[in-house]
């Protein structure tokens, strides 16, 4: 039986996922190198640094530890720009009902997110102090699809992994939850057929 709910945060929380996709879409077309929308998938629910390097792996020369250490801090500081617009408004749909229909059930809940901008999204979304726990990026070696991050909310929330839920949109996230052996539910377009347990395309349209 399900004990807790662990939601990851950026496109399932709050559309923050084009935002990532837009700092790295800027940062590609400046390098000339090939990125879209579909290799942008790829870049879901990983690391920063990972997802330099996948979306590295299409340049037309090798770059050094130094430029891409540089690259990372810059995409971070585009995609820290974009943030600042963030409002209470964009939290996606069906999310504040899920969190009060969990709470309402006596349920757990956590974020469980590998970006090390966790805090401050939801400080800017006025969401900071509605989960039990909150794990991110910055609190594990091993980010998504390792099931670390995941693994480190379910003991933070005193809930053994095989009843927790995972909330995500991004197929790294899925494959995160299953090494975790726990349920998953996936959200949205890009997790439609990586074999999460349920599937809908926003929360609002999922039952808990
Ligand atoms: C995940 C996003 O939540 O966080 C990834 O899906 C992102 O796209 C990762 O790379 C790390 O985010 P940040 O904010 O630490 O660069
Ligand atoms: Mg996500």
């Amino acid at each position: 039986m399900t004990q807790a709910i662990i939601f990851d945060l950026d496109g399932v929380i709050v559309s923050t996922d084009h935002y990532h996709y837009l700092a790295w879409k800027q940062i590609a077309d400046r390098e000339g190198v090939p990125f879209d929308e579909n290799r942008n998938v790829l870049l879901r629910g990983v690391s920063r640094e990972e997802s330099l390097e996948i979306l590295l792996e299409q340049a037309s020369r090798p770059y050094s530890a130094e430029e891409k250490k540089k690259l990372a801090e810059e995409k971070n500081g585009i995609y820290r720009k974009l943030l600042q617009e963030l409002t209470p408004a964009d939290i996606l749909p069906g999310v504040v009902d899920w969190i009060e229909r969990a709470k309402a059930k006596g349920l757990r809940t956590a974020i469980g997110s590998s970006s090390k901008n966790t805090d401050f999204i939801l400080e800017r979304i006025g969401l900071s102090d509605e989960f039990d726990a909150v794990v991110t990026g910055a609190d594990v070696t091993h980010s998504k699809p390792a099931p670390d991050i995941f693994l480190l909310a379910a003991e933070r929330l005193g809930i053994s992994p095989g009843a927790c839920l995972v909330v995500e949109d991004a197929p790294a996230g899925i494959q995160a939850a299953k090494a975790a052996g726990m349920q998953s539910l996936g959200v949205g377009e890009f997790v439609k057929e990586v074999g999460a347990d349920r599937w809908a395309l926003t929360l609002g349209e999922a039952d808990l």
